[in-house]
């Protein structure tokens, strides 16, 4: 089969990487991919977002499968517009892509369908907005109903913070993303990540992981796109994912396909397990980045296999098997990052740091100049390691990042500080 994978990020090096060990691939085309993807996959200019354009590519390299890694293509609509053209795709359409583009979308499916999520308010005016976040009292949550790149939620201590976070979303913070708001009730519990493969019928469970979004030691600082991974995450334990898959997976699945948008990929679930049980606090609709490096580093099955029966509606009977080792990666950003870095800077040791047993560094924003693999964005590496143990994958992801060379990068020390101190 020949393979087209949207994006450049770590996540899509990691898909590349799995993709390309799979018996059934001829060609892997990747488009823009980076220096980490060029190593599996034929990397092209593309313009992904003139649909029309990646419709003719694959069909003069007779591509059968179009895996499409990020989020911004699926919610404008790219899979609908292939699937048009009689071309296969790993991805929701549009409508099902809602499940991340709007937030009030997915609460709303939740509040149908007797989903376990936060109580919660949808709003198009300020006034209203702060009048809810008024009744309700803090702690409270407000959220920018749109994409907005990981940046539009502020978990609220006290109701001046709302109120002002309330007022930043109308005023356009978030651009288009923010003229709708969702305030909702601030969950307690600890959050974990559950990930599904669904054709709109059938569902494969996948793994779990956690992820670390602050930027600082011991989970402080400013959010980011995520500082490190790790899976299995302890607290899914196999009675936690059984209450998943009933109370939330499932619900959801059949809803969609009740609403005639049935959704076709992987449903990512952030959750949040509480006292209660598992409580939804939203959905993604690709794989998380980094946590599709671990998933990756852990999966035995054909990737492809899945991709492609999930993308045509065979996933009935499939399974995803997965080794009993644990995996984590830590990410090594620019200096400054999640604020201005600076770009260019040369990095040396990926072989070395790749000759240890069991690790693998994808490549999140790197770029070559004159053939020297130089950084080209915040998160630049995701160094990644499997061991026995969470502490095991741990220790040697820290031994594999003191062999990269690369001053002007840091990373946090602690990835996975929370299973390890309680495993
Ligand atoms: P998101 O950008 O939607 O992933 O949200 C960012 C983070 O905000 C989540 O990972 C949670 O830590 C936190 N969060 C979002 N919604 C809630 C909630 N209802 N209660 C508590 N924390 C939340
Ligand atoms: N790691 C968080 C995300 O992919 O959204």
């Amino acid at each position: 089969m020949n393979v087209l994978l949207i994006g450049s990020g770590g996540r899509e090096h990691a898909l590349a990487w799995k993709l390309a060990q799979s018996p059934r691939l001829t060609r892997l085309f990747a488009a823009p991919g980076s220096p980490g993807i060029a190593e599996h996959a034929e990397c092209v200019a593309l313009d992904v977002t003139d649909h029309g354009a990646v419709a003719r590519f694959c069909r003069d390299k007779a591509v059968d499968l179009v895996v499409v890694g990020p989020e911004a293509p699926l919610v404008a609509g790219l899979a609908d517009d292939l699937a048009e053209a009689g071309i296969a795709v790993f991805g929701p359409g549009r409508e099902a892509a809602q499940l991340e583009g709007s937030k009030g979308y997915t609460k709303d499916l939740c509040a149908a369908a007797n989903i376990p999520t936060a109580a919660y308010g949808r709003f198009t005016d300020a006034e209203s907005a702060r009048a809810y976040a008024r009744a309700q009292g803090a702690p409270i949550v407000v959220k920018a109903d749109g994409l907005a790149a990981g940046k539009g939620v502020t978990v609220a201590a006290t109701l001046d913070e709302a109120l002002a976070a309330i007022d930043d979303c109308f005023a356009g913070a978030f651009g288009s993303a923010g003229a709708e708001v969702v305030v909702e009730e601030c969950l307690i519990g600890e959050e974990a990540s559950f990930f599904a493969l669904t054709d709109g019928s059938a569902i494969v469970p996948l793994a779990t992981a956690q992820d670390h979004k602050r930027v600082g030691d011991g989970d402080t600082g400013p959010n980011t796109g995520g500082m490190g991974a790790y899976s299995p995450a302890p607290i899914m334990t196999d009675a936690m994912v059984e209450r998943t898959m009933a109370e939330i997976i499932r619900p959801t699945v059949d809803a969609m396909a009740g609403r005639g948008t049935p959704f076709r990929g992987i449903l990512y679930a952030g959750l949040m397990i509480t006292a209660g049980g598992p409580q939804l606090i939203e959905y993604n609709v690709r794989f998380g980045d980094p946590e599709a490096q671990v998933l990756m580093m852990r999966l035995e099955s054909d990737l492809l296999d899945l991709l492609h029966a999930t993308a045509a509606g065979r996933l009935d009977g499939a399974i995803a098997r997965w080794t009993r080792d644990a995996a984590l990666t830590v990410v090594m950003a620019a200096q400054g990052y999640p604020g201005s870095y600076e770009k260019g800077s040369a990095i040396n040791g990926i072989t070395a740091a790749e000759s240890l047993a069991g690790v693998k560094v994808f490549q999140a924003g790197t770029e070559r100049r004159n053939g020297q693999l130089v950084a080209n964005g915040g998160r630049v590496l995701n160094v990644t390691a499997t061991g026995a143990t969470i502490a095991a994958a741990q220790a040697k992801a820290y031994q594999a990042v003191e062999r990269i060379d690369w001053p002007e990068g840091f990373c946090r020390r602690d990835i996975g500080w929370r299973a390890i101190s309680t495993g």
